[in-house]
């Protein structure tokens, strides 16, 4: 099969490999292993990433920790999505310089996409002199070597420089689940939606081999895991730089042929490339989770443009409606921006209406955050940060209204779940998914963890559903 991306060689990989081994030999000599810790912020990508950096540190002979107290090692695997999540990574960042000052020899390492922003890399060589090492999200399959070298030169080490990505397969994992598992399909981004910084911090799309992706599927259902999420910034580009006329559709069909019972999600889809081949297929294949989570970001067709979607409102709703045609209690959640620059209330209403419109089951809600070196960052912002709050306040009530409505409906119905964990409310021992992916409560044996059950949904709240065995 020829491609268009490229594929880091195995011999770079062996490389890799072999600076673990080295490292791990030093590690060896140590009277007690050294201990880990790798701290995630923001999406699902990053916690892929994150079992991918757990993987190496263990092939280094690191032991994995839940806590930076006494850690060799620490990797802060960051999130530049919007200002407040690098707040957060800057103050925790700062905070571990106490923990340096006591032992000289720890290595804090910060990767991710704060990493590849170029101004972030600079504040942080200037100003925050106890970090060792910062790599781009593109560069985490060279960690080893990184690491190698941060430890036998001791000097600090910074590879952010612009980088459009590559394919590195054969990497270590270790995975925090065992029931639920991402498998990445894809990496990067070519939409560059006018507020979004991943375009620049996470390079151009790139797809993964189906092979590999099956063959990672086929393990994962041998090993047990029932609740499989493919992963990537828009999973319907994925097939583009492939040849073979791969694209989404088939690949999830090809998934959902997989032996085993397990259900298949996948996060993102654009609304722009979902289309009916995609529903269809989500329709016919059991393994298939009848869920999808499906940005609008707006229902206004000027501010739409302006954020450069490349859909209306009006063929955003179509699609619902095909969707739902073909699945009809197919579970929607979206993410939706209140006040991007320049929107005025009215068209804020226009948002407002299309939840009611399609009554999403949930949403995820964002002020606009301007990220710089986005073409959204420029424009003019009249709007008062109060305008934007009640707007987004009136946002949430209408959704907590409609997310109950939703989850009411629910009451009295039987649904396969998966038990997927031991609750915290000593009330409900257990916790559970729907097949459309719903938190349920319910009490219950914890042998019963990892099992598909028929759950009799009782009650409910604007954020859960609670139920029986
Ligand atoms: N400001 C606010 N929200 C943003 N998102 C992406 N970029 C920004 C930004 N600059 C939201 C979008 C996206 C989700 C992952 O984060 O809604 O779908
Ligand atoms: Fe950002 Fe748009 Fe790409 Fe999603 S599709 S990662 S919102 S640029």
């Amino acid at each position: 099969m020829k491609r268009t991306t490229p594929v880091i060689p195995a011999e770079e990989i062996a490389k890799q490999k072999e600076y673990c081994a080295q490292l791990r030999t030093l590690n060896a000599q140590r009277p007690i292993p050294p201990k880990a810790y790798v701290d995630t912020y923001g999406c699902q990508q990053n916690e892929a990433d994150s079992e991918l950096l757990r993987g190496m540190l263990c092939e280094m002979g690191y032991e994995i920790t839940d806590t930076d107290r006494g850690a060799d090692v620490i990797v802060i695997n960051t999130c530049a999505i919007r200002e407040h999540a690098e707040q957060r990574v800057f103050g925790n960042v700062g905070a571990l310089v106490h923990g340096k000052r006591k032992n000289p020899d720890q290595i804090i390492c910060l990767c991710g996409c704060m990493a590849q922003e170029p101004h972030v890399a600079d504040r942080l060589k200037q100003s925050y002199r106890h970090v060792d090492l910062v790599f781009g999200p593109q560069r985490l399959w060279r960690f080893p070597e990184l690491l190698r070298r941060v430890l036998l030169r001791r000097g600090r080490v910074f590879e952010t420089a612009p980088d459009d990505g590559a394919i590195a397969e054969g990497l270590p994992v270790r995975r925090s689940g065992r029931l639920k598992a991402w498998v990445s399909i894809m990496y990067g981004c070519n939409n560059f939606c006018s507020y979004c910084i991943v375009p620049y911090t996470r390079g151009r799309e790139r797809s993964r081999e189906p092979e590999i992706i099956l063959n990672e599927i086929r393990e994962l259902a041998a090993q047990g895991y029932r609740d499989i999420t493919l992963l990537g910034q828009n999973v319907n580009s994925y097939g583009r730089d492939l040849e073979g006329g791969w694209d989404f559709p088939r690949l999830l069909e090809a998934a959902a042929a997989v032996p085993g019972d397990f259900l298949l999600r996948f996060m993102t889809s654009h609304p722009k490339d979902a289309t009916e081949r995609l529903f269809d297929v989500m329709a016919r294949c059991e393994k298939a989770a009848p869920a999808i989570h499906l940005p609008f970001q707006s229902g206004n067709n000027r501010v739409l443009g302006a954020m450069n979607r490349r859909y209306t409102r009006e063929q955003y709703l179509d699609k619902v409606r095909a969707l739902r045609a073909r699945i009809p209690g197919v579970v929607l959640t979206s993410d939706v921006i209140v006040g991007f620059p320049g929107e005025t209330t009215e068209e804020f209403e226009d948002t407002l209406s299309l939840i009611e419109a399609v009554r999403f089951d949930a949403l995820f809600t964002f002020l606009y955050s301007p990220r710089r070196g986005t073409p959204a960052a420029e424009l003019p912002d009249p709007q008062t940060r109060q305008e934007k709050s009640a707007n987004f306040d009136r946002l949430v009530e209408a959704q907590n209204r409609i997310s109950l409505e939703k989850h009411r409906a629910y009451i009295g119905t039987a649904q396969r779940c998966l038990i997927d964990g031991a609750g915290e409310d000593p009330r409900h021992g257990l916790t559970a998914r729907t097949p459309g992916g719903r938190l349920v409560h319910l009490d219950g044996d914890p042998a019963l963890i990892g099992r598909f059950a028929d759950i009799k949904i009782t009650d409910c709240s604007t954020w859960a559903l609670f139920g029986e065995l």
